[in-house]
C-alpha cells in the first residue's frame, strides 16, 4: 500500500544532459529544467570541476563529468542543454548533435558565421532539433507586448525603440553579438525582419562602448536602438526598455516587466463641436493609460520564480515539446542566425560608416 494514494509519479521521458555550469546554467536553467516533469537530467559536464560536482549534487543526478566528449560516449540522451562559454556555443553543440542529441543552447547560438554553418548541416544530416534560449520572448512582459501588437485595434507597428545598457563588457563583440541578441531577437519577434541598419560607435575605451542604431524593417517600420556597455550591472534600473507604436497605440516594458499599453484615444462625437476643428488636442479624448501588470495574490508559486519571469521556464518547456511531439523547435537555429546577422551588419556599419543591408550579410 503507498503511503500516499492518488499522488502520481511524473513521467519522466526525455533524458537531458547539462552542458556548462556556470551563472547562467545554475541560476536559471538548470532550475528551469528540474521543474519540468517531462525531463530526466541524467549527467552534467564543466570544464572547472567544483562547478560539476555542485551541479551534479544539487540535481542528483549521476553523471559527472570534465570533458564533454567523454560524457557523450558514455552517457545515453535524448537531448543536451548547453551553457557554456558564448564563443563555444555552436561548437560543442556541434558535438552533441554528431553524437545524435537534440540540442538547446543559451543565447547565443554562436558568435561565427561559419560555426553556425557547421552545425546547421550537421544537425540536418543528423535530423537532430536545435532550440535557443531567446528567453524573453516568453518573459511575461514581452509575450503581452506581442499580443497586443497582433490585436486587431493596435495598426501596423510604425516605430520600434529599444534600449540595453548594462556594465563592462570585454569588447564590442562581446556587446552586440552576445549582449544585445536578445534585442535584435526582440526586434524581429514584435515587428518583422529587419532590412537595413545604419549604425554609430562611441568608445570610451576598450570594453565601454555606446552603440546607436537606426533600423529599417521590410514592413516598412523605422526603428531606432541603443547598446551600450557604459551603465552598470549592480544598478537594476534603466538597463533595458522596448516600446513598439503603431497608429494610436503603444506598448512598452521597462526592464521586461511593467507592460504598459496605451490604447487608441477615442475621437470626440460630432455633436460636441469639436471634432472637425483639426487638431489632436481637441478631436481626441484623453483616454487613461492601461498598465497591466499581474496581480501578486492570485500567481502561483512558478510564475513567481525568476527563472519564469524571465521566460527561462517557458523556453525550455516549448523546446522539450518540440522533442516530445517532434515538431520544429518555436525558436531556433535560423533565429539564432538573424540576430548575429543583425549584430554583424551593425559592426560592418560603423566600420563602413554606411547603411548595410542584412541581405549583405
Ligand atoms: N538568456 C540570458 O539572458 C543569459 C544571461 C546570462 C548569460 N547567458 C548566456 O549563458 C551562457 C553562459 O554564461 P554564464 O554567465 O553562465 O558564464 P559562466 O562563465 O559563469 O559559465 C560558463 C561555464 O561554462 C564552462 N565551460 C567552458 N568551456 C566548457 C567546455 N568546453 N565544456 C564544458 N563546460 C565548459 C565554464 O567552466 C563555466 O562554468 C553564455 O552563452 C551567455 O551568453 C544568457
Amino acid at each position: 500500500m503507498y503511503l500516499y494514494e492518488g499522488i502520481e509519479k511524473a513521467e519522466k521521458r526525455i533524458r537531458a544532459v547539462l552542458v556548462g555550469c556556470g551563472e547562467q546554467a545554475t541560476n536559471m536553467i538548470h532550475n528551469a529544467i528540474s521543474y519540468l516533469d517531462e525531463v530526466e537530467i541524467v549527467a552534467v559536464c564543466d570544464r572547472n570541476p567544483e562547478r560539476a560536482e555542485y551541479a551534479q549534487k544539487r540535481l542528483g543526478c549521476a553523471g559527472c563529468y570534465l570533458d564533454l566528449g567523454q560524457m557523450l560516449s558514455e552517457v545515453e540522451a535524448d537531448c543536451a542543454f548547453v551553457v557554456t562559454i558564448a564563443a563555444l556555443q555552436a561548437k560543442l553543440a556541434r558535438q552533441c548533435v554528431e553524437a545524435g542529441l537534440h540540442v538547446y543552447t543559451e543565447k547565443p547560438l554562436g558568435t561565427e558565421l561559419d560555426d553556425l554553418q557547421a552545425l546547421y548541416e550537421t544537425a540536418r544530416s543528423k535530423g537532430r532539433k536545435i532550440g535557443v534560449s531567446f528567453n524573453k520572448r516568453f518573459n511575461p512582459a514581452y509575450y503581452d507586448m506581442k499580443k497586443a501588437i497582433i490585436s486587431e485595434t493596435f495598426g501596423r507597428p510604425n516605430a520600434f525603440i529599444a534600449k540595453f545598457i548594462g556594465g563592462y563588457r570585454s569588447n564590442e563583440t562581446d556587446l552586440l553579438r552576445v549582449g544585445s541578441c536578445h534585442f535584435f531577437d526582440l526586434a524581429r519577434y514584435l515587428v518583422g525582419e529587419v532590412e537595413e541598419v545604419f549604425a554609430y560607435c562611441y568608445e570610451e575605451q576598450p570594453g565601454r562602448h555606446t552603440f546607436a542604431v537606426s533600423a529599417r524593417f521590410e514592413n516598412g517600420c523605422v526603428g531606432s536602438m541603443t547598446f551600450g556597455s557604459l551603465g552598470s550591472w549592480v544598478c537594476g534600473y534603466g538597463m533595458e526598455y522596448v516600446e513598439v507604436r503603431g497608429d494610436r497605440n503603444m506598448v512598452s516594458a521597462e526592464n521586461g516587466r511593467d507592460f504598459t499599453w496605451q490604447k487608441p484615444s477615442l475621437i470626440a462625437q460630432s455633436d460636441t463641436g469639436l471634432a472637425d476643428k483639426g487638431t489632436q488636442a481637441v478631436t481626441e479624448r484623453s483616454v487613461p493609460v492601461e498598465i497591466l501588470r499581474p496581480n501578486y495574490s492570485n500567481l502561483g508559486k512558478l510564475a513567481l520564480k525568476d527563472f519564469y519571469i524571465n521566460g527561462n521556464y517557458q523556453s525550455v518547456k516549448a523546446f522539450v515539446s518540440s522533442v516530445l511531439n517532434d515538431t520544429e523547435p518555436p525558436v531556433g537555429y535560423r533565429d539564432g542566425l538573424l540576430a548575429l546577422k543583425l549584430a554583424l551588419a551593425v559592426e560592418k556599419s560603423v566600420s563602413e560608416n554606411r547603411a548595410v543591408k542584412l541581405a549583405e550579410i
